[in-house]
């Protein structure tokens, strides 16, 4: 018996902050898939309503026994000195993440933060001087990296299929549903995610510099709020949609980017029943007049070992994915990757995930080296959200059995300020109109050029 007790791995006792949209990519796989290894200690949150709603789902969803003690946010430090976390998950907003990481470094803790890992330089340059103090592991939670498609994008270009990588084309288009989201939320502030060019570009500056495993330096932008916003509705003839501060129980019925909390369990118990602890409004007029981030952003960036990289996003295409392009001194790799269109009204994301199946052609490489015939391979992504990405990353998270990850996925501390600071670089450039240099903002270990040196 007590040789059995002993070989029984100790579970890892995690605090989690923030209970939202995007709480169930951990708490899910602490309580349906890792129940011996990892332990949900602790839940932070500004409201007990939204904890509460994810901890009753979970407990009907898998049958579980899990009962975290809560905290309000004001409570952080008390939560770590009473239930000692070994690991803290931050899935918080972005703009709270730099209080959460470093607070739980400084306790020992090891932190496994949501991207982006921070939203401003000083921020950034606190981040890193805590976590070179700490003891703690730290992770930046990017999981685009551990996707299908992505992954084998890494694999061709690390084989050396084109040569030296010279340069990359990003082109990125969010579509009208999940584009206008971010310009109802807290996303649509500055001051809460960075904007658009943090707080979703990162995940695209994070993928560049893990393919072709370089480290930003310079970085050129322009940025505009061209389609969202009150005056932008009504220059193009839509300022009927501009009406109304929130849509629950004000929009239009015919408008089409209107959104109702009341009629989705998840909107409901998050948002619109903790709005009186919170004072949240999860559903704004995208077309209100105080929005300051922008939907239309082009960047170019010089990296340490003298690549380029051509980069821009929209936020209301009609469709949405990307493109990326790479050209090496032995060819060109293309990668072309189709989340979903709303060309077709009212299609549900498994009508469009059926669709592609069949077709099998969301996902498509082009391979083309120099003086060869070009090979076109399609890539069927792997079950799970972010084309497989988000079970893969988990299991690299919750699974202590798992060793290093051969294709360099886990991200640390660096790793997550070299990709952060593209937006931030470009932010500064959007106001200045001149190119910024990332080290005279945030040094990132100067020695190194290639992203695997960094840590
Ligand atoms: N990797 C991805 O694909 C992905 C996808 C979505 C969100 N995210 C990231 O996850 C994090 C959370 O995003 P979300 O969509 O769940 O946001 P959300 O708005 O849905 O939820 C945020 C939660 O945090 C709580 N909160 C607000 N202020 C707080 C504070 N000061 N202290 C503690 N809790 C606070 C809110 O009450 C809410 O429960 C963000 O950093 C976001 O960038 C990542």
């Amino acid at each position: 018996m007590a040789e059995a007790a002993t070989s029984r791995p100790v579970a890892t006792r995690y605090a989690m902050v923030g209970f939202g949209g995007r709480a169930s990519m951990f708490l899910d796989p602490i309580v349906r898939d890792f129940p011996e290894q990892a332990r949900l200690v602790a839940g932070c949150d500004k409201s007990f309503r939204a904890f509460d709603y994810h901890l009753n789902r979970v407990r009907s969803a898998y049958s579980a026994k899990v009962e975290p003690r809560f905290f309000r946010d004001d409570e952080f430090s008390r939560m770590l000195t009473e239930c000692k976390p070994d690991a803290v998950i931050v899935c918080s907003p972005d703009y709270t993440h730099e209080r959460y990481i470093t607070g739980a470094l400084a306790a020992g803790c090891d932190v496994i933060t949501e991207k982006p890992m921070v939203t401003t330089a000083e921020s950034c340059r606190k981040v890193l001087e805590a976590a070179g103090r700490a003891k703690g592991r730290m992770r930046v939670a990017f999981n685009y990296r551990w996707s299908t498609g992505t992954t084998h994008v890494r694999k061709l270009l690390q084989d050396g299929m084109i040569g030296n990588i010279k340069h990359v084309s990003l082109d990125y288009f969010l579509d009208t549903m999940h584009g206008a989201d971010y310009f109802r939320r807290w996303h649509s502030e500055k001051a809460c995610s960075g904007g658009l060019i943090i707080h979703k570009a990162t995940h695209h500056f994070d993928l560049v510099n893990w393919w072709i495993d370089g480290i930003p330096e310079e970085v050129f932008g322009l940025g505009n709020l061209a389609f969202y916003g009150r005056e932008n509705a009504i220059r193009r003839g839509d300022g009927k949609w501009t009406g109304y501060d929130r849509y629950t129980g004000k929009a239009e019925a015919d408008d089409p980017f209107k959104m109702d909390l009341s009629q989705d369990d998840a909107l409901r118990g998050i948002y619109l029943n903790a709005e009186a602890e919170t004072g949240y409004i999860r559903d704004r007029n995208v077309f209100r007049p105080d929005i300051d981030i922008e939907d239309t952003m082009s960047v170019l960036v010089r990296y340490r070992g003298g690549q380029q990289l051509n980069y821009s996003l929209v936020a209301y295409a009609p469709y949405e994915g990307y493109r990326v392009s790479f050209t090496g001194d032995r060819g060109r790799l293309e990668y072309e990757e189709l989340h979903r269109s709303h060309l077709i009204t009212g299609q549900s994301d498994e009508e469009l995930a059926a669709q592609q199946k069949a077709g099998g052609r969301n996902i498509t490489i082009r391979l083309t080296p120099h003086f060869q015939k070009q090979q076109v391979i399609h890539v069927q992504p792997d079950a799970g959200a972010h084309g497989g990405g988000d079970p893969r990353m988990q299991a690299a998270i919750f699974d202590a059995s798992l060793g290093r990850d051969p294709l360099g996925r886990d991200a640390g501390v660096e790793q997550g300020a070299a990709s952060i600071m593209v937006g931030v670089a470009a932010n500064a450039s959007f106001i200045s109109n001149l190119p910024v240099r990332i080290s005279q903002l945030c040094p990132i270990k100067p020695s190194a050029v290639r992203l695997g040196e960094l840590a």
